[in-house]
């Protein structure tokens, strides 16, 4: 297969290069907007409300891989949140749409390379943990890299040691200072009560998971589960970018043969829609927070 024909170092200088010769914005924030925080929406957006916008869709990044998302901008936006410069993807890429886990997180390395120190990582999650509510937000305190545990890791491959070392830790892979802030964060929005904490997962899609599947998920202390996010985090905190994972809680995994209920993506679109306005403000927030330590 393909799994070790990564990109070169060159080739992921030429990526920033090029997007650093489009833009007069040197951003210290990367924002990964998940499913439900503005790769979907034209309006609203925590993408769209970035001031001095500059937009450069993927298609014209050399080498960039394309979003097959239906729906997805598939575009970086860098400009300002407050003032704090900031890159935004709008639109990432999934496992699930054939692409190997090293090629997903091509652009964490290329934001690197633009100089962010910080990665804001968002998802939309199901929720395992019976007291989360769906529109609830969790804060990822920890995740299980289950894709791990069968061998795929965007880090397999030749090591490069000019992003990070062979074999980088993981034990504070979602920064302690940022959690904390965002909590306090919380608070003073008075959303102490949907803004929760816990582990989350990523299993490969894009099928939703079974019943035994999430049960055993649940028992091995996982809260919330998706497609996306760990990889991108280990290929992150391989070249010492601070961390922040936020899941939006879109639904609740079915851990009973009873439920007449089934997991579906467009109840997951909706409750984003339905969040938009109040992550908009909680990431701004955060951002403005995150940029002052
Ligand atoms: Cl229930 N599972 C997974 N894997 N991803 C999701 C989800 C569930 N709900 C939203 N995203």
């Amino acid at each position: 297969g393909n799994g070790h024909k990564m990109y070169s170092y060159e080739m992921l200088v030429e990526m920033s290069d090029y997007l650093l010769t489009k833009t007069k914005i040197r951003p210290i924030i990367g924002i990964i907007c998940g499913s439900g925080m503005g790769s979907y929406w034209k309006d609203g957006s925590l993408a769209e409300t970035i001031t001095d916008a500059e937009k450069i869709p993927y298609e014209e990044i050399p080498n960039f891989p394309v979003s097959t998302v239906e729906g997805h901008h598939g575009r970086l936006v860098f400009g300002r949140l407050g003032d704090v410069p900031v890159v935004a993807m709008q639109g990432r890429f999934h496992y699930y749409e054939g692409y190997p886990l090293w090629k997903c997180c091509l652009p964490i390395r290329v934001m690197k390379l633009l100089g962010i120190k910080t990665l804001i990582a968002t998802n939309a999650a199901g929720g395992l943990n019976p007291n989360y509510k769906i529109g609830d937000l969790m804060i990822v305190n920890d995740h299980i890299n289950m894709m791990g545990f069968a061998g795929n890791n965007p880090l397999h491959g030749p090591n490069d040691e000019r992003f990070g070392p062979r074999f980088p830790p993981m034990n504070k892979a979602y920064n302690y200072e940022y959690r904390q802030i965002a909590k306090k964060v919380a608070k003073e929005l008075k959303l102490d009560n949907i803004v929760k904490e816990g582990v989350y997962t990523c299993l490969g899609g894009p099928n939703f998971e079974t019943v035994a599947e999430l049960r055993m998920l649940k028992m091995v202390g996982v809260d919330a589960v998706g497609m996306s996010t760990v990889h991108e985090v280990i290929t992150a905190r391989h070249c010492d970018i601070k961390v922040f994972g936020l899941s939006l809680i879109t639904n609740e995994c079915i851990t009973n043969y009873d439920a007449d209920t089934e997991a579906n993506h467009e109840e997951v679109l909706d409750v984003g829609r339905m969040r938009q306005e109040l992550l908009r403000e909680y990431i701004a927030r955060l951002v403005s927070e995150f940029a002052k330590i």
